[in-house]
């Protein structure tokens, strides 16, 4: 059984269709990639899927049970964890305040076991030096650790990340990828919407493409970056092609 399953899912803002008949599977322990042109819809499927966002119609299914009914909060305690696009601290507070606040609130865990789980979550984000620091003060790939420690300490199953590598330096891509499959290895599924392609490219174990509401493409990351239809979403648009044919978007 899958550990997240979208049964023709649709949304629409007024007269704009985000999401039209969209079924997608992830299985436990997986990393899926998903890429896709800016408005595509991919910030809204996970909003469906965490409970942000009311889809008009589909089922989301977690773990083989029906969630449309749960609001974000108790999906996050079955294990749906999340970042967001643009990092959102809790500002007036340190780094190490705000993951507590995930493992206090998120995975619902009290006193000594809520310390431990917010020491783990600094630990695998790699934030352990900058604990102490107020969160506001944090650099680009220090505030994207700290969306990543916050998930983790709500103990996902399933961990959605969005555009977690953007505007980061090579090296810095390099290491936020080998904390992502750090965390796939101990058995948490992760589905990674990125635009910096090479950073999917590296890791995934298959990746999708949505366009227009709707799942272009889905399977192994290569054969879908050489898709014709996908290359013809991202015609004009910014897509990067490491590693694809010689017809590079113009
Ligand atoms: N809360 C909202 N109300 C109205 N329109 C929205 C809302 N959220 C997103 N949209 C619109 O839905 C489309 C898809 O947005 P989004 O899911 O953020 O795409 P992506 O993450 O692929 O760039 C865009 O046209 C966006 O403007
Ligand atoms: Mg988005």
């Amino acid at each position: 059984m899958a550990l997240l399953q979208l049964d023709a899912v649709g949304k629409r803002f007024g007269q704009v269709v985000v999401a039209e008949n969209v079924s997608l599977t992830v299985e436990a322990g997986a990393l899926v990639g998903v890429v896709g042109p800016n408005g595509a819809g991919k910030t809204t499927l996970f909003g469906i899927v965490s409970g942000d966002v009311r889809p008009d119609k589909g089922r989301v299914l977690f773990d083989g049970r029906v969630v449309n009914r749960l609001g974000a909060a108790a999906r996050c305690r079955l294990g749906i964890g999340r970042t967001y696009q643009v990092p959102r601290p809790f500002g007036g507070m340190t780094v190490y305040e705000n993951v507590l606040l995930a493992a206090q609130h998120g995975a619902g865990l009290r006193g000594r076991d809520s310390l431990d789980r917010a020491a783990d979550a600094l630990e695998r984000a790699q934030l352990v030096a900058v604990a102490n620091r107020p969160a506001e003060t944090l650099g680009l790939l220090q505030r994207k650790r700290l969306e990543m420690a916050r998930a983790l300490a709500t103990r996902p199953r399933l961990l959605l990340l969005d555009e977690v590598a953007g505007g980061l330096t090579d090296p810095e891509v390099a290491e936020l990828t080998g904390i992502v499959q750090s965390v796939q290895a101990e058995g948490v599924a992760i589905v990674w919407i990125e635009h910096v392609v090479r950073a999917l490219v590296a890791c995934v174990d298959r990746l999708v493409c949505l366009a227009g509401g709707g799942i272009v493409a889905d399977g192994e990351a290569h054969a879908v970056l050489a898709d014709p239809a996908v290359r013809e979403v991202y015609l004009g648009a910014d897509i990067e092609t490491p590693t694809v044919g010689s017809e590079a978007p113009a």
